[in-house]
């Protein structure tokens, strides 16, 4: 049989036929009046949702390595983790600057077409969608979120809404950490046998935790002091006050957080830095979703001041809104709360150091 030997051609390959086809400003239409501006509104938007389809084929990756019931550190699995959510980060970034791309338009320029877009907007993107609920924000903690989910004028067709629906009920970065970390066998007895105690051991915790939860109360100063029921709620499910009285329950188990901070702790040791990178890039993640919000916010004040937006929120206010309460990994970037001086830590037994060379 004979084969067709075609040879690869760039036009070919990346489809342009039908990317380099898909802009089609609703401006330049019959009866319309063509506004200059709405091809490169149009192109923006595309590129987004290009990187975004990127953004979540990482995470699928990420999530993909994180289901696996054990990781083995010596395998390239949490260094190829680390490296695309480095990627992630580096996409974002770029999504941030475009903005000031898109601030080349002026709002008269934006006004010549804005009424024909109504009520599509930026709040109908899926994969925007896909990607907060792929990383863990709940729908308990979204702000606003009676209005968030609707299926009326402006809100997600009926076939996007099912898919966030039941993206959200599946598994998402958020949990698969908290499982990761809770496996992470540091606190082993028989990996402890030789630590060197320093303070009077309280025999209901483990000897680690003890010595740990001492130095803390006491490196903190007398303004702070009430951080040490923060410590125990959150690391020791000891609540010591009235409930209205705790912080937040966060949304790791207090296991997940023990580990968690461990490693923030001993980040200086070989065998956690990747573990503390992977985690640093969750609160990267998170700080580069807000950065984007923010820039996005500046610039719907800029672009349509006051007005309502076009998928018909109170626009600026509810995008405010979204900026504060959509951190997903805040309680990571909250361990900084509970550590302590370098030169202060624990010295770790031997054993310890050597068992992590192996799989958690
Ligand atoms: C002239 C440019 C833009 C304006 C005036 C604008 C305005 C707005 C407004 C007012 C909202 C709140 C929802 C609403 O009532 O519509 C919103 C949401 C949103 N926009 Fe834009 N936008 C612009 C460009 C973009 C671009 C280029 C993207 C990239 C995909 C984008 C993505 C989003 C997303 C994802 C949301 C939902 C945010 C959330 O719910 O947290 N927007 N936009």
């Amino acid at each position: 049989m004979m084969s067709e030997n075609k040879t690869m051609y760039y036009h070919d390959y990346l489809e342009l036929d039908k990317i380099l086809d898909s802009q089609h400003p609703e401006s330049g239409r019959k009866g319309n009046e063509p506004a200059h501006d709405e091809m490169l509104f149009i192109i923006i938007h595309q590129a987004y949702e290009l990187w975004f389809k990127q953004i979540l084929f990482e995470l699928d990756f990420i999530m993909g390595v994180f289901k696996k019931n054990i990781i083995d550190d010596n395998s390239e699995d949490l260094n190829l983790v680390r490296h695309r959510m480095n990627r992630i980060l580096k996409i974002f970034e770029l999504l941030t600057k475009q903005i000031t791309l898109l601030n080349t338009m002026t709002p008269l320029d934006f006004l010549e077409f804005r009424n024909l877009l109504v009520p599509a907007s930026g709040f109908q993107s899926l994969q925007f969608r896909l990607i907060e609920a792929r990383l863990g924000l709940r729908m308990e903690n979204r702000y606003n979120k009676d209005y968030y989910k609707r299926t009326n004028e402006g809100g997600f067709d009926r076939e996007d809404f099912e898919k966030i629906n039941k993206l959200e009920e599946d598994t998402n970065l958020l949990f698969l950490i908290n499982k990761w970390l809770e496996r992470m066998p540091f606190f082993e007895n028989e990996l402890w046998k030789n630590y060197q105690i320093n303070s009077p051991a309280d025999s209901s915790l483990h000897i680690f935790w003890s010595d740990y939860r001492q130095l803390y109360k006491i490196g903190l100063n007398p303004r702070e002091a009430g951080r040490i029921n923060d410590f125990d709620y959150i690391f020791l499910e000891t609540k010591n006050l009235p409930a209205d009285q705790l912080p937040p329950k966060p949304m790791f188990s207090p296991k997940a957080m023990r580990a968690a901070l461990f490693i923030m702790l001993y980040r200086d040791f070989p065998v956690f830095q990747t573990s503390y990178q992977i985690l640093d890039s969750l609160i990267e993640i998170d700080n580069e979703l807000s950065n984007w919000r923010h820039k996005h916010m500046d610039m719907v004040r800029r672009m349509i001041g006051l007005r309502a937006g076009t998928g018909n929120t109170v626009g600026r206010a509810y995008l405010e809104g979204t900026l504060y309460s959509h951190y997903i990994f805040k309680d990571i970037a909250g361990l900084s709360t509970f550590l302590i001086q370098r030169n202060k830590l624990p010295k770790l037994p031997a054993e310890l150091i050597r068992s992590l060379s192996y799989n958690n």
